[in-house]
């Protein structure tokens, strides 16, 4: 059922030189309601060329013999209205959904080339925060979609393993840990002694002097702080491996900051080489321009920054990924740090840099603060997730006593309102926090989708509907509605990866659910001379509600 194409070149052999097929295509619009037409074409431009009135120019468009796939077309003020011939646009589309299944809207622009994603990327030795799961559930929805336009791409958990503070951290166990403590319940434990830490460093300064020390050694390859550090690493990989499990994400590197800890070195002297290096009060800095804070390449003590290894990983990831774009899905609040970083790369004759593009988005507040893992103040994602998926299976024990498999439907349905709660807003929104509002099923939530897709499953069963198209086709105004948002979907789609917007498909597929739910109140679809017809309908829009949750991040169970 596309059709603006087909309208644009209609109207463009009657309007001549005065826009071009491009221009035409642009101006037409979809009407808000689907009475007053499929498309509209505004005549005001036109109106302005000519020196006539809009609805004169309406008046004169509307005219002439349409290509087969419209039924009609009039004059309505300054717009040309026109209709589709309902029944073979409708089995035409259909056809294609049925036909082409998960591949319907699926786009050619990526031509292939290499999106490389920093996603996730929490930081060992502490918990796993909200902030981690907005950068998880962001990156990999984004990933799934670009993916869907043609984009091969590569997913990098860049964990936070390196930096100063696994020196004080390597100190405040040294000092107060417990070895069996720590094996029992590394995050929890390790968090203890990092907050311990500053606070024992608010009264004694010189603690902080010592963390330092201890980060060097780590740096120099010191033994005792080099099994330390593993073995606060493997633990923590763990645990987090825990989550990556409950919500099903997959990356393709693990490569976080340590790894770049002996390549740190020629990017340094790159630098230098090419002249950028300062010395500015001990520490060696890049000016980047006079708007921003010069970009910290090495400490007084010489230890390194995560800027420079930030620097160090986008060089080796164009040298081993030859990247078309690189994605860094991370908080708003980090956008400085990855303006100095493109700026650097950029003095260092990196064109690339421009490529690089940093994906920010809103933070979790709790009453009205940032969450801080130093100051207490986190919510543990883990806890969240487990009581999501507790609250699923009691609700589907409830409704559904003889489901078989329950606990695998109460992972999807519990993780999948957790997924959706976040991705159902504009990614750049502050969001605060609210376990109540996550863990709700109904309303505008994953849940609710996730139900609608079943409830189809239901029909297409006891309908015994066997996945084509009827001979005989001839669809009724209720039904055209639903089309007419299932045509959208390719065009949802590309909105979604041009805006970096997952929320674009979260709307989408809610929009789709609370139209189908509106349908199969008002039409008798089982039993009905139509039912044929009606479940093919059915079936393409569970099609697109299962894409769209995919594309989410987020699993349709078959019952529910
Ligand atoms: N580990 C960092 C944090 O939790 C995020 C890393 C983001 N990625 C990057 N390439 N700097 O704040």
């Amino acid at each position: 059922m596309k059709g603006k194409k087909e309208f644009a070149a209609f109207l463009n052999k009657k309007i001549g030189n005065e826009l071009t097929l491009e221009q035409i295509e642009g101006l037409i619009e979809k009407p808000k309601q689907l009475k007053q037409g499929d498309l509209a074409f505004p005549c005001f431009q036109l109106a302005k060329i000519y020196k006539k009135a809009p609805h004169e120019i309406a008046k004169e468009l509307s005219s002439g013999t349409l290509p087969d796939q419209f039924e009609r077309m009039e004059p309505a003020g300054g717009y040309v209205n026109i209709f589709f011939n309902k029944n073979s646009a409708a089995s035409e589309l259909l056809l294609k959904i049925l036909n082409e299944k998960e591949n319907y809207a699926n786009h050619p622009f990526g031509n292939e080339k290499t999106i490389v994603f920093d996603l996730s990327s929490p930081n060992i030795a502490k918990p796993f925060s909200m902030g981690h799961l907005r950068s998880t559930v962001i990156g990999s929805s984004l990933a799934a979609i670009s993916e869907k336009c043609g984009y091969n791409t590569v997913k990098i958990n860049y964990i936070g393993d390196w930096g100063t503070q696994f020196g004080k951290l390597i100190c405040a166990y040294l000092k107060w840990g417990e070895e069996e403590k720590v094996r029992a319940n590394p995050i929890e434990e390790l968090t203890k002694l990092y907050v311990r830490f500053h606070e024992e460093a608010d009264k004694d300064t010189s603690l902080n002097g010592e963390g330092r020390l201890w980060f060097k050694k780590l740096e120099d390859h010191d033994p005792q702080a080099t099994e330390l550090w593993i073995w606060f690493k493997d633990a923590s990989l763990k645990a987090f491996q825990k989550i990556y499990d409950l919500l099903d994400v997959h990356f393709d590197s693990y490569n976080g900051e340590a790894f770049f800890n002996d390549k740190m070195d020629a990017t340094v002297q790159e630098l230098q080489e090419k002249n950028l290096l300062e010395t500015s009060e001990g520490a060696q800095i890049v000016k980047v321009g006079e708007d921003l804070p010069p970009c910290l390449i090495k400490k007084t003590d010489g230890a390194t920054l995560y800027a420079t290894r930030d620097l160090t990983a986008a060089i080796y990831r164009m040298n081993t990924y030859s990247f078309d774009q690189a994605f860094y899905v991370v908080g708003h609040e980090q956008s400085l740090h990855f303006e100095q970083v493109k700026r650097v790369l950029y003095k260092m004759g990196y064109e690339w840099s421009d490529h690089m593009h940093h994906v920010p988005f809103g933070l979790i507040l709790q009453n009205g603060k940032k969450m801080s893992t130093r100051k207490g103040r986190t919510v543990l994602l883990e806890t969240v997730l487990l009581e999501a998926i507790q609250l699923a299976e009691q609700n589907i024990k409830e409704k559904n006593p003889e489901l078989s498999g329950v606990e695998e439907v109460a992972r999807q349905v519990g993780v999948g309102a957790v997924i959706f709660h976040d991705l159902k807003n504009e990614k750049g929104n502050d969001v605060e926090f609210s376990l109540e509002q996550m863990l709700k099923f109904e309303g505008d939530t994953g849940p609710y989708v996730q139900y609608t897709a079943a409830r189809i499953e239901t029909l297409l069963k006891k309908g015994n509907f066997e996945w084509n198209l009827p001979a005989k086709f001839s669809i009724g105004d209720e039904s055209w509605e639903l089309l007419s948002v299932l045509n959208d979907f390719p065009g949802v789609v590309e909105q979604a990866f041009k805006r970096k917007e997952p929320s674009v498909i979260s709307k989408y597929v809610l929009k789709l659910s609370h139209k189908f739910n509106h349908y199969y109140a008002s039409v008798k679809i089982l039993n009905s001379a139509e039912t044929n017809q009606r479940l093919a309908l059915c079936a393409s829009i569970q099609t697109v509600l299962k894409e769209g949750l995919r594309l989410l991040g987020i699993q349709t169970p078959k019952r529910m």
